[in-house]
């Protein structure tokens, strides 16, 4: 069993982004391998990054870092679930990765990213600088959404395509592939 931490970047109160989250963790947890949680950047509001010493210290001053911390410290393996702003990253996921160091190391991270015709490739494409750093390992299957508007409906329903689907599937079985070598390095 592997512990499965979707990270969910948009904070806008007007977000459309939030539907892929919750479709991403019912095709997950299909597979009895995977114990999914999400982590939504919106809810746990982080601030902008404050923490006196470096995160490669571990020694956190604030309550906020230490509860983020757990949660990624509990985690085996990531998704993290992205728009593009202004053909790159969010700042909001930057922000969440500063905050921590080991808790990031050593496990692999996927991506589904949503967007107009890029489909948000060019936020993943930063984060990958972001993660490898952080010693992650960012894999190269993703669920990449492009002109994902028109995939809600009026009543706010995702409405996933089969090529979404089959994507999702490749991902997390490549996912689950790096989660188990990267936990024996661990
Ligand atoms: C500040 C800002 C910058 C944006 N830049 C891009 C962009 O570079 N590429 C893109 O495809 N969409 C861009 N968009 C449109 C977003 O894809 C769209 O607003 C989407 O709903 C954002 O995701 P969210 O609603 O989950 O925050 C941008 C939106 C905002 C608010």
């Amino acid at each position: 069993m592997h512990n499965l931490l979707i990270i969910t970047v948009s904070t806008r109160p007007t977000r459309k982004g939030h539907v892929f989250a919750p479709w991403l963790q019912s095709v997950a947890e299909a597979d009895p391998d995977w114990n999914v949680s999400v982590a939504d950047l919106g809810e746990i509001d982080l601030p902008m990054f404050d923490e006196p010493q470096h995160p490669r210290l571990g020694n956190y001053a604030g309550e906020h870092t230490k509860a983020w911390s757990k949660t990624v410290a509990a985690a085996d393996a990531f998704v993290i679930v992205t728009p593009e702003y202004n053909y790159g990253a969010p700042p909001s996921i930057i922000n969440a990765l500063d905050y921590l160091a080991a808790e990031w190391a050593y496990k692999p991270v996927g991506f589904l990213s949503y967007g107009g015709i890029s489909g948000g490739m060019r936020s993943v494409q930063m984060l990958k600088q972001f993660n490898t750093t952080l010693k992650m390992m960012p894999i190269p299957e993703a669920v990449t959404v492009p002109m994902f508007t028109s995939l809600i409906d009026a009543e706010g329903k995702l409405n996933p395509t089969p090529i979404m689907e089959t994507a999702a599937g490749t991902m997390l079985a490549e996912l689950k592939k790096w989660t188990g070598a990267l936990k024996t390095l661990r």
